[in-house]
């Protein structure tokens, strides 16, 4: 049977799992693509590591050597960062090899650079596990839905952010424990923060607005907002108000406007993405003739990623993905005009929980401040006493009815530097 050679780069979390998948399932896999899948190479800072299911005489830290060997035809990004990987990526494509990676953060960044190096090289990108781990949302929004003008996406796009906000609110875990938990899961970047400050997802969000709207929204232009700042304490005070706070991605298409963010958002504990737990990933779709859709499965993990990354190494030795990616014209081949909307036009209803010293007057300084920038107050909770403050101190939640972003955050700007004030009041949006 004809042998397709593979170069890995970057043996960690995902890279184990394709290992195994390859070690474990060669036989099935080579049923499903008619051809062999052969780990050639496998590149790694630490070649002294025990790696399971890889012989150790391919184990190297000569990537240029592996990307450039003539028995390798396909070279497996799954490095993470950004500089490296694009090194690598474009060695690899200039060198004539097809390319898998996981890497969004290398994509939503320099998508354009890397794509227009595959086209003048005549290969292929493919990035499946790039997005939502194991769920197919790439292939279903190019392939299945391709009938489809795809007008609006919401999902929860990171695993360690849903995996910690699950932990603290069904656990009572705290937020360090539970991201230590989801580190040693392997969920987590290399760089964490990248999960929780709403990056990873943002990374995501861009290439998903690529592929269903053909659109490159430069990344630093994608307001984002991540979970740092949240407290045990309004898990609880959402959950009391009926509420599942959820950092959810979101991409909006209206004409030629689009809208693109990412923030924790208040949904009613009924809503199908406030039901997502753990490190699931979930992704709604809307399609202007399929209508509304939802996908969901692990988001993230060695064996699920590597699920994605597998299929895509099937799809490449049965040539299905040198087909998709030519037709799909992805970043500058079909750039769409577009104007991007700003969040401060968009209207929402907020959780605002603010901590105040409990004395006379400072729910009617609150109150009045938001009663000056218009915002109308839909219900206030204020209760007794709060752990981790002394006793003076008090939270005060209050949620608004409908008002303009921008207004609503000028409020919030003002009531931090109300005289009794803790700064900063955090909020956020409720989607109803
Ligand atoms: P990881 O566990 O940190 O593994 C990184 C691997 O790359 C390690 O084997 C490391 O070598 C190797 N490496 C690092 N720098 C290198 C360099 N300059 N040259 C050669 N090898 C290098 O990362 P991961 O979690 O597997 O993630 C890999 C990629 O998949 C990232 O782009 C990530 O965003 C993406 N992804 C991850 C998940 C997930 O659940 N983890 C899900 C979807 C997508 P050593 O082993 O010697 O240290
Ligand atoms: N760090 C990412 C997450 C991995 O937690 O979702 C999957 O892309």
């Amino acid at each position: 049977m004809e042998q397709i050679g593979i170069a890995m780069i970057g043996c960690g979390t995902v890279g184990g799992g394709v290992a195994k998948i390859l070690a474990e399932q060669q036989e099935r896999l080579a049923t499903r693509c008619g051809k062999t899948l052969m780990l050639r190479r496998v590149v790694v800072r630490d070649p002294g590591k025990a790696r399971p299911h890889i012989a150790r005489e391919i184990i190297t830290t000569d990537a240029k050597a592996a990307i450039n060997d003539p028995s390798v035809s396909i070279v497996l990004e799954l490095v993470g960062g950004v500089s490296a990987a694009r090194e690598y990526v474009l060695q690899a494509l200039a060198a004539g090899k097809n390319v898998v990676t996981a890497n969004k953060h290398l994509l939503a960044e320099h998508g354009a650079e890397i794509f227009d190096a595959a086209r003048k090289h005549d290969r292929v990108v493919a990035f499946e596990a790039s997005v939502a781990g194991g769920i197919p949302i790439i292939a279903a929004i190019l392939q299945s839905l391709a009938a489809n003008q795809i007008t609006g996406i919401q999902g929860i796009l990171n695993g360690t952010s849903n995996f910690i906000l699950s932990s603290m609110a069904e656990s009572g875990a705290s937020y360090a424990d539970a991201l230590k938990e989801a580190q040693a899961r392997g969920y987590a970047e290399a760089d964490p923060t990248l999960d929780v400050d709403g990056s990873d997802a943002a990374h995501k969000l861009a290439i998903l607005a690529q592929i269903a709207f053909g659109v490159t929204v430069p990344f630093a232009k994608i307001e984002r907002f991540g979970i740092a700042e949240l407290r045990a304490m309004d898990l609880r005070f959402a959950h009391e108000l009926g509420y599942t706070i959820k950092l959810l991605a979101e991409a909006w298409l209206d004409g030629k406007e689009v809208a693109l963010h990412v923030a924790p958002v208040l949904l009613r504990h009924t809503d199908m993405l406030a039901q997502v737990r753990g490190a699931h990933n979930a992704v709604q779709i809307v399609g202007d003739a399929v209508g509304e859709m939802m996908f969901q499965g692990a988001g993230a993990g060695a064996l699920p990623t590597a699920s994605a990354v597998v299929a895509d190494l099937i799809d490449l030795a049965v040539g299905r993905a040198q087909r998709t990616f030519q037709a799909a014209k992805l970043w500058s081949a079909n750039a769409r005009g577009f104007t991007l909307r700003a969040a401060e036009g968009v209207r929402s209803r907020f959780y605002l929980r603010v901590l105040v010293r409990d004395i006379p007057g400072m729910l009617a300084d609150v109150a009045r401040v938001l009663a000056d920038h218009s915002i109308s107050i839909a219900s206030v909770i204020q209760h007794e006493a709060l752990e981790e403050h002394s006793e003076q101190v008090v939270p005060l939640v209050i949620m608004t009815h409908y008002a303009p972003t921008g207004q609503f955050r000028a409020a919030v700007k003002k009531i931090d530097t109300l005289k009794g004030v803790v700064p900063p009041g955090v909020y956020y949006s409720v989607d109803d």
